[in-house]
């Protein structure tokens, strides 16, 4: 009997973890429903977007990834194409890609992502396109098993939505309030995850420190997560993203008690001027944040504390500016992701007067690039003539070299015969370059 041609699906993603994680839970729904994964566009069934509207530039890379396909579309009128994740979540943003893009088949969103298997169903028996967008989120959903594409690494969401409304983000508005998943599921997926042979979990959430703040669970997210380190088995814990509001000592004096859980810490600052900070509604001020270092530090003098910076919010000053250097020296942050302010549609900021003109933002990203790699380089060279514990995540092709982080995130690489992806490798670091690490592999496990 001949063998029919098996039905291939092809995934784009942008924007952040979550929206990694969430497309491998399309790719588990897409794999139930017979579709195997193809990287070649040409030749898949169906192209997905799983977008993401953090700032402007992450809509415009879609915008132009999505126009990209009308030739296919043409050429292969059989091609299903879906439009998904968070901007399509942004009120009126479907309507944009209905003109647009007239070429799209389906149009959904983040907050009814498990109905992506019937939304397949209902437009493969109909010709008209489809838009089927969730305005509020529902309950929280288990999904059935996720196809995951990231060994040894595991994600695991622990909650969803965010409460914050931080003043220029869209992401309250995309993702719904924060809801929890129960910490038997959390527990379970882990335990499992374990079993299967993953080597690190990261727990994702907006806000993971206040995980169950919706009244779905009594438990805290530092028991949360001292029981997810004390499940049997070598690997290793993750978490993000803290806000350093909601950071405490007793989430700190989990970390120190567990050592799977790495002392890697990302804490997010955005601005180390108060009145910025006060305008960004962060709820929290310079002082404060270096304070909550400190304490960090106390309990676990070789934390390294990452985080993320913004540039160019309305009415920063140059002086505002270097408030955000200062600090960035003082917290000494092993790395930070840098961005220039995007004012974003619907937030409050976007209302602010005093928009930064983009000759003055590019000058300040730029010293500020400047700086954190500096930082970034200074730590690396440190690491020379050390030992290094990694874990072996992918193997280089072109560059014959395995790769794979330390706990504190470093990036480290090195020659091997056999196959290394998923083992713990210790290096003696003979040289550093910015940020990555070259070694020679002396153990593994
Ligand atoms: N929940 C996480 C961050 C999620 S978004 C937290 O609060 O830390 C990731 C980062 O994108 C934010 O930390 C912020 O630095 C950046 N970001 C969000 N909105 C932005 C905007 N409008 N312009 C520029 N950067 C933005
Ligand atoms: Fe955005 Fe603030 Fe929520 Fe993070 S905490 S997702 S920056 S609103
Ligand atoms: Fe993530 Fe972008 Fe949505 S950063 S939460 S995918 S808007």
């Amino acid at each position: 009997m001949e063998k029919t041609e098996q039905k291939k699906y092809h995934i784009i993603t942008y924007g952040c973890q979550m929206n990694l994680h969430e497309s491998e839970k399309m790719a588990g729904i897409l794999s139930r429903k017979g579709y195997v994964a193809t990287d070649d566009k040409t030749q898949a069934d169906i192209i997905l977007f799983n977008t993401c509207c953090i700032r402007e530039n992450a809509e415009n890379h879609a915008f132009g990834n999505i126009g990209e396909l009308k030739k296919l579309k043409k050429d292969k009128p059989s091609l299903l194409i879906a439009v998904g994740g968070c901007m399509t979540q942004e009120t009126g943003k479907a309507q944009i890609i209905r003109q647009k893009f007239p070429f799209v088949d389906i149009i959904f969103g983040n907050l009814n992502l498990e109905e992506l298997g019937e939304l397949i169903d209902k437009k493969s028996a109909q010709k008209k396109k489809i838009v089927a967008l969730r305005e509020r989120e529902g309950e929280v959903i288990e999904y059935d098993p996720p196809l995951r594409n990231s060994y040894p690494n595991a994600w695991v969401n622990i909650m969803y939505g965010c409460n914050n409304f931080c003043s220029y983000c869209i992401v309250p508005y995309v993702r719904g309030r924060e809801r929890s998943r129960k910490p038997e599921h959390i527990l379970a997926e882990c335990e499992q995850l374990v079993k299967e042979g993953y080597r690190e979990i990261t727990l994702l959430g907006q806000n993971v420190n206040s995980y169950g703040s919706d009244g779905s669970t009594d438990m805290p997210f530092y028991e949360l997560l001292e029981k997810v380190a004390q499940i049997e088995g070598d690997f290793r814990v993750r978490f993000m993203t803290s806000h350093p509001k909601d950071f405490t000592e007793e989430l700190v004096k989990v970390i120190k008690n567990n050592r799977k859980i790495c002392h890697l810490i990302h804490l997010p600052v955005q601005s180390g001027n108060d009145r910025v900070l006060k305008e960004m509604n962060r709820r929290y001020t310079a002082g404060e944040y270096l304070n909550k270092v400190k304490m960090l530090r106390s309990y676990l003098p070789d934390a390294e504390i990452t985080s993320d910076l913004i540039v160019g919010f309305p009415g920063e000053t140059d002086e505002e500016f270097e408030d955000t250097l200062t600090l960035a020296k003082e917290v000494n942050f092993a790395s930070a992701f840098t961005f220039v302010y995007s004012k974003r549609t619907g937030t409050k900021a976007a209302q602010m007067p005093n928009q930064i003109p983009e000759e003055v933002q590019k000058q300040r990203i730029m010293r500020l690039v400047e700086l954190i790699n500096a930082l970034t380089r200074e730590k690396s060279a440190k690491y020379v003539g050390k030992e290094v514990e990694i874990l072996c995540e992918d193997y280089d092709e072109k560059k014959n070299v395995y790769f794979g982080r330390d706990e504190y995130g470093r990036m480290g690489y090195f020659t091997a015969e056999q196959n290394c992806i998923g083992k713990f490798v210790t290096l003696k670091i003979d040289r550093a370059n910015g940020v990555s690490l070259y070694g020679e592999a002396v153990s593994m496990r």
